[in-house]
C-alpha cells in the first residue's frame, strides 16, 4: 500500500488524501499510479458512493513532479496518461476540497471534480505556457466548460495566480471557506450525497457528463499531440532547468 495516497472510508464516502507534503504533494510517477489505482478501486467498490479528494500539509497538490518529468521513456506510457483516462471515465460523484497550492495537475485534477470547495488559502495556477508546455488532463476542455472560453483563455495564456475569491467568482469553485472549515464542510456534503443509492448517483453523473464526452476526448487527443511537440523542447527544458536551479527562466 502506497503512503503517497491515504485512503479512508467514512460510510459510503471514500476519502483520498494526496500525501507528499514535503513536495507540496507533487505527483511522482509512483504517486500517479497509486492515485489511479485508488480511483479504480473506488469505482469498482459498490460500497463507495462518493469520493472526496484533498491534500495534506495545507496544500492540495503542486502537480507533476518536475524533477521526474523526463523520467518516462518514449516507448512506455507515462503513468499520468493512465490517470487522466481513469479520472475522465470516473463515474461516481467526486468532490475536491482544495486548500493552499493547486498548481498544474493539482489544479486540473480538481477541475474534474463535480463539486469543488476551496479554502481562503487557495493558490491555484495553470502554469503550462510558462513551462513551455500545453494544458493537460483535458483541462483545455473542462475549464472552458465550467467558466467559459474567454475566462479560460485568460488564465491559460497568462499563467497567473488564482486566489479563492477569483476561483469562486469565475465558477472554478462551488463555494469558499475559511481553511479550518473546508474539510468538515466537504465531508458533511459528501455524507449527504452518500445517503442516496449508488446507481442513481452514477446514472445522474452519466447524464451530467454525456454532453461533455466528445469534448473531453478531443481535448485529451489535442493535448497529447501538443505535449508530444512541447515536452522535451528547448522551451520546456529551460523552464524545468530553471525550476530545479531555483532561478527565473530565460525564454
Ligand atoms: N515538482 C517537484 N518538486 C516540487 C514541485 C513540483 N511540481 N512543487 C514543489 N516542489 C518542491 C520544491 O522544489 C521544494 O523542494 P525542496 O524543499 O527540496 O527545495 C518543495 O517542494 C517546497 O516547494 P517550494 O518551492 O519551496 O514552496 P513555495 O511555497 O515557495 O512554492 C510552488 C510552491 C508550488 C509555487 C512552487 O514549488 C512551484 O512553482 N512548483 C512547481 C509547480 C509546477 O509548475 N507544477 C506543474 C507541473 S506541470
Amino acid at each position: 500500500m502506497s503512503h503517497t495516497v491515504l485512503i479512508e472510508d467514512d460510510g459510503g464516502v471514500r476519502h483520498l488524501t494526496l500525501n507528499r507534503p514535503d513536495k507540496k504533494n507533487a505527483f511522482s510517477n509512483e504517486q500517479w499510479s497509486a492515485f489511479t489505482d485508488a480511483m479504480l478501486a473506488a469505482q469498482e467498490d459498490d460500497s463507495v458512493k462518493v469520493v472526496l479528494l484533498s491534500g495534506t500539509g495545507g496544500n492540495f497538490s503542486s502537480g507533476q513532479d518536475l524533477s521526474a518529468f523526463m523520467d518516462a521513456t518514449a516507448d512506455e506510457e507515462h503513468p499520468f496518461a493512465r490517470c487522466a483516462r481513469t479520472v475522465c471515465a470516473f463515474d461516481k460523484p467526486l468532490i475536491a476540497a482544495v486548500e493552499g497550492i493547486a498548481v498544474g495537475g493539482g489544479a486540473t485534477l480538481a477541475m474534474h471534480a463535480d463539486v469543488v470547495y476551496v479554502a481562503d488559502t487557495l493558490r491555484m495556477r495553470l502554469p503550462f505556457v510558462s513551462l513551455g508546455l500545453v494544458p493537460e488532463f483535458a483541462s483545455s476542455y473542462t475549464l472552458q466548460a465550467s467558466i467559459g472560453a474567454r475566462r479560460a483563455a485568460e488564465l491559460f495564456y497568462t499563467a497567473e495566480w488564482i486566489n479563492a475569491e477569483r476561483a469562486l467568482e469565475t465558477g472554478i469553485a462551488t463555494a469558499r471557506f475559511p481553511v479550518e472549515e473546508l474539510l468538515p464542510h466537504a465531508l458533511d456534503k459528501a455524507r449527504e450525497i452518500a445517503q442516496w443509492p449508488v446507481n442513481a448517483l452514477r446514472e445522474t453523473k452519466r447524464c451530467l457528463k454525456v454532453a461533455h464526452e466528445a469534448g473531453l476526448q478531443a481535448a485529451l487527443a489535442a493535448e497529447e499531440a501538443g505535449m508530444e511537440k512541447q515536452a522535451g523542447s528547448a522551451e520546456n527544458i529551460e523552464a524545468i532547468t530553471a525550476f530545479i536551479e531555483k532561478r527565473p527562466p530565460k525564454f
